[in-house]
């Protein structure tokens, strides 16, 4: 099956229809939420003042955290919100997404942990995506770092599709180079691990490697400072469309990695996708090399190549390397043994299990 309850709105200037989406919606009761880096662009003003009448709050930090989400679930519950615009990373909008389910759900994020189990469907969620990465805008998913436990667990629901994304390329213009980088490698490896998955079918296949195509095609430009404005937005682009493929065909080893280190080790997501996809995808080859022979055709890229391509396109974009990440032996049977549990290991062709995390640990 393929779903996408979500009304997308994708070109440059599309945050000038928030207006007639509000008063579509009927929207009485507005909570604004973002973060303090997204609140000090110089762009932010004029996108608050097309959302009208709202609370704001900016308090979103990277790996949202469920202490804040609960606290401003509580705040939505309260303050009778009928509608929640969440503009931002993935991080923010994952946050929003989490809160306009609370609104009409009492109770803590970490309770609703899994697949529809809230009662009451989430009010009206705007999710206006301002990396190129997430694709959260078009996803059931809100992912949340539960400090207290040490890792991040995902909520889904069919009633928690955002009502609008709003994909405005003009929002990432000033970007930095780095999160462009980053993000733009994050939706790569959505796409990817959404072909290579167990869940995949016709539709998403199609989203995923167009996107793959695009972000190969545009994502070494869309970096470079001086690079043409269209590769942006192809970037763009691609991160919604690789939303609506993993949003239907799922993540893989790849994400069950990077969540589990990013919730004990609060590392940034997409840096931490970059840096594994290539290892993660190589120890898992023998299951995965039908769809990934598929992505070669695409590419045009020799299907022995694959591996080699892949790592040289990671290296020629401005990162830093694994070392830097300096990520602890001594945490290696935790980040694996929580890489088993994620709700998505389950999606791979290959059956991972903890051992197998370990072994790819310890070889990066
Ligand atoms: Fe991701």
């Amino acid at each position: 099956m393929f779903r996408i309850p979500t009304r997308v709105l994708i070109t440059p200037g599309s945050r000038f229809r928030i207006p007639e989406i509000l008063e579509s919606i009927g929207a009485k009761r507005c909570l604004l939420l973002t973060d303090v880096g997204v609140r000090n662009t110089n762009w932010f003003a004029e996108v608050q003042q097309l959302c009208g009448p709202h609370d704001l709050d900016d308090s979103v930090q990277p790996n949202p955290k469920s202490r804040n989400v609960d606290r401003l679930g509580a705040q939505a519950r309260a303050e009778s919100y009928d509608v929640i615009i969440g503009i931002g990373g993935g991080s923010v909008l994952d946050a929003a997404k989490a809160v306009s389910m609370l609104a009409t759900n009492e109770g803590s994020i970490v309770s609703f942990e899994g697949k529809n189990r809230f009662q009451n469907p989430a009010i009206p969620f705007l999710a206006i995506p301002t990396t190129c990465g997430t694709g959260s805008e078009v996803t059931w998913v809100s992912v949340i770092s539960v400090p207290e436990q040490s890792r991040k667990i995902s909520v889904k629901g069919d009633a928690m599709f955002p009502a609008y994304a709003i994909v405005d390329a003009d929002l990432i213009r000033s970007l930095p180079i780095s999160l462009i980088a980053s993000t733009g490698m994050d939706a790569f490896t959505h796409a990817i691990e959404a072909v290579v998955g167990k869940p995949a079918n016709p539709v998403s296949d199609a989203l995923a490697l167009n996107a793959i195509s695009l972000l190969m095609g545009n994502l070494v430009a869309a970096c470079d400072p001086h690079g043409p404005i269209e590769a942006k937005e192809q970037v763009m682009l691609a991160s919604t469309v690789a939303g609506m493929a993993f949003g239907n065909a799922d993540v893989g080893a790849v994400h069950c990695l990077s969540e589990s280190i990013g919730g004990l080790l609060d590392l940034p997501h997409g840096l931490l996708n970059t840096l594994l996809l290539t290892p993660v995808l190589r120890y898992q080859q023998h299951h995965i090399s039908e769809p990934l022979g598929r992505v070669s055709d695409v590419l045009n890229i020799p299907r022995d190549a694959f591996f080699d391509r892949l790592q040289a396109f990671v290296e020629s974009l401005p990162l830093p390397p694994w070392s830097s990440m300096d990520i602890k032996p001594a945490y290696f049977d935790e980040l694996a043994s929580n890489s088993e549990s994620n709700g998505s290991t389950g999606s791979n062709r290959m059956d991972l299990r903890a051992a197998d995390y370990l072994t790819i640990l310890k070889g990066m």
